[in-house]
């Protein structure tokens, strides 16, 4: 399978078998995530979480009672470093057969940090249940599906730019960026808002941008930057994967942005 037909396959699961992880998926797991390396070279330490042990609970998730969870030093680019490393781990979960689902808020917090040992000038942005996806949903899930429109995602020329802000990109338009640029939109994002909008430039730099709502970076942390985070991830996947040897670059271009839109970082392509 291709890492684009992975992303299209990915959904969030919440609802799962409750035949427990086979220690070989969930050991397979807990290495892959401690071997991905990020573009901003921070180090993030992964655990897997026994939750009956530590006393987690999310009221969103049936099932299981196994999760992942990852810290990392409070730093610049914290939240975009942590977003990209585990959206591999959860696309790798996905190759395996393992269902996950991004929680940053619907969980115990506290008892999550307390397992995770999680220290002064330390974060733990986000967590994911681990385990087989049940062929049913429940109601719940459903309901919260319906209401954030998990199934839906903003058109192509809403999120891409040709050159500048007051030009839209359209699919057929994307040329050789288009695959990449359909794995970003595709991408999870908190309360489903797709806060990722990306600049093409002319010179084939793609520069990803946070088009930040209010209310969602009151945590301690930005958890839009999460999002963004994937979206870098996603793009540097499929655009390698079409040979365009996606090369990271951390240099914001000289636009004119609006208000709420932050530069996050861009790609230099081939
Ligand atoms: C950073 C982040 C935080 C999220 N936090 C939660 C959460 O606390 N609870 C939850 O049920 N889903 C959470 N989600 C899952 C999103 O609601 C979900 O990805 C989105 O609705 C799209 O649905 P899909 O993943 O099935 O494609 C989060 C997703 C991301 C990327």
């Amino acid at each position: 399978m291709t890492v684009l037909e992975t992303i299209q396959k990915r959904r969030s699961v919440r609802t799962f078998d409750p035949s427990p992880l086979k220690e070989e998926d969930a050991q397979n797991i807990l290495q892959f995530a401690s071997r991905v390396e990020n573009p901003f070279d921070l180090p993030i330490r992964w655990k897997l979480l026994d939750a009956k042990k530590h006393s987690l609970s999310s009221p969103v998730i049936v099932g299981t009672d196994l999760y992942i969870a990852g810290k990392l030093p409070v730093a610049p680019h914290a939240e975009e470093a942590f977003g990209y490393t585990f959206e591999k781990v959860v696309l790798f979960a996905e190759s395996l057969g393992v269902g996950t689902t991004w929680i940053a808020g619907t969980m115990n917090r506290s008892a999550f940090e307390k397992a995770m040992e999680v220290g002064k000038g330390e974060i733990m942005p986000c967590v994911s249940p681990l385990g087989y996806p049940s062929s049913k949903m429940t109601l719940r899930e459903t309901v919260m599906r319906k209401s954030i429109r998990a199934d839906s995602r903003l058109p192509f020329e809403e999120l891409f730019f040709s050159g500048s802000f007051d030009r839209p990109l359209k699919k057929e338009e994307a040329g050789d960026l288009a695959p990449a640029l359909e794995a970003v939109r595709l991408g999870p994002s908190a309360v489903n808002r797709q806060p990722w909008r990306i600049v093409v430039g002319e010179d084939r730099r793609v520069h990803f941008f946070e088009k930040q709502n209010s209310g969602m970076a009151d945590r301690g942390f930005d958890v839009q930057k999460i999002d963004l985070g994937i979206a870098l991830c996603h793009f540097e996947m499929v655009a390698a994967e079409n040979s365009l040897s996606p090369a990271f670059v951390l240099d914001p271009p000289a636009l004119p942005v609006g208000e709420n839109m932050h530069y996050i970082a861009s790609f230099a392509l081939k």
